[in-house]
């Protein structure tokens, strides 16, 4: 029997940057790779049967026959990620399973551990790519042609790391799983505030990702008359404070956290800025207004800096309600309190196809998506005792 601690330590140098302390494992990379080799020892280890579907979801199951009860999460992370954000599920699962097996306990109908496939969405743009494929979220032709950094696509990346693209899309495995229950670490402060370890999830705030195409006038930067430029960098630095300003006066989130400037050099006005806003809102009325409100402001400021604008959506995820039913069974069983998120989750996308719920474990700091991240080895503990907790009264 192997604690969640342990097994997260097992992965400890994974993909791990000894500079900052941060994961980078993006989908389909070389740590991602490996994790997924780890994944299938530890279901080896466990005599689990281990399979893949064709989008890149690891599963590994104990008992057979069909309504298998799901858990699990993902391991590959944004870049510069905590340890927790995916791991901290999946080594739950394993763990869970172990305590289970040690008391003797023999669930009714399968339980399977699933490490989903790219949920961050940090290489190819788009989140949880691997269950949006295996439910029809999205079709394989439109996953497939996405693109990385580098041009990347993801058929070639799936292709370089031995997998037939020719088999992404709906997976068969969806008929034979009845629920899905996700542990995650929690990504706020709330569980802190209600002295709680773990909570159960009550709903996901409608989110997307748009991209920023700022265009303007390259020049050069010591000949070139303030009066006279066209700078898209201006135009984009207007649009963020104005994001900000947008997002706190409506009590909504809107970040932008990544960008591109062509052609990125100290001594020359850009003549192109692509930026990517993450904006969230409680309500998908509430998200439009936002992104149309932040689309304003940065035409109004285009207009003062002679450049041109546009925002082209790349995935937008409606809002998830989790299973009324099956959150308060799980919420009045384990004693433990309701919460949102506005963090996007696997579990959000299988919810349009069985019940689903979620555990969160405290984080102290509230920090994720960051090294900073993480839970006390108690409260993973507690994490793991509240999963077995519910794999008894769902399985
Ligand atoms: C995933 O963690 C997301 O919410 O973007
Ligand atoms: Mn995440
Ligand atoms: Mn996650």
């Amino acid at each position: 029997m192997t604690s969640a601690n342990t097994l997260l330590a097992e992965l400890e140098l994974i993909g791990r940057d000894p500079s900052t302390g941060g994961y980078h494992r993006p989908a389909w990379g070389a740590a991602t790779l490996e994790l997924r080799e780890w994944f299938a020892g530890a279901a080896a280890a466990r005599g689990l049967e281990l399979s893949e579907d064709g989008n890149g979801n690891q599963f590994a199951r104990w008992g057979s026959g069909p309504g298998a009860l799901l858990i699990g999460s993902h391991l590959d992370s944004v870049p510069d990620g905590g340890p927790l954000d995916g791991p901290l599920g999946v080594t739950s699962a394993f763990a869970a399973l172990d305590s289970l097996r040690a008391d003797g306990f023999v669930p009714a109908r399968p339980v399977v551990v699933a490490n989903f496939s790219d949920e961050e969405g940090a290489r190819f743009g788009v989140a949880c790519l691997g269950s949006r494929l295996a439910t029809g979220a999205i079709t394989p032709a439109s996953a497939l042609a996405l693109r990385d950094d580098t041009g990347t696509t993801l058929a070639e990346a799936m292709t370089q790391a031995g997998r037939d693209p020719r088999a992404a899309g709906p997976a068969a495995w969806l008929a034979e799983v009845s629920e899905f229950v996700e542990l995650h670490v929690e990504q706020g402060r709330s569980l802190i505030h209600q002295d709680a370890a773990v909570g159960v999830a009550s709903a996901i705030w409608p989110h997307g990702r748009w991209r920023l195409e700022v265009c303007g006038q390259g020049n050069h930067a010591g000949a070139t008359l303030m009066a006279d430029r066209h700078d898209p960098m201006l135009t984009y630095a207007a649009t963020v404070l104005a994001a900000r300003r947008v997002a706190i006066e409506s009590g909504q989130r809107a970040t932008f956290g990544k960008l591109a400037v062509h052609p990125g050099s100290t001594n020359s006005i850009p003549s192109r800025v692509d930026a990517w806003l993450d904006a969230r809102a409680e309500s998908e009325a509430e998200l439009e207004r936002l992104v149309a409100a932040i689309l304003n402001q940065a035409r109004r400021a285009a207009d003062l800096d002679g450049t041109t604008v546009s925002l082209q959506p790349e995935s937008i995820t409606a809002g998830v309600t989790f299973d009324p039913g099956l959150r308060h069974r799980l919420a009045t069983r384990l004693g433990a309190p309701l919460l949102p998120t506005g963090a996007g989750h696997d579990a959000g996308i299988l919810s349009a196809r069985m019940p689903t719920a979620m555990l969160f474990v405290r984080n102290p700091t509230g920090v994720s998506h960051a090294p900073s991240e993480s839970a006390e080895p108690d409260d993973i503990d507690a994490g793991v005792a509240a999963l077995a907790l519910a794999i008894r009264e769902l399985a």
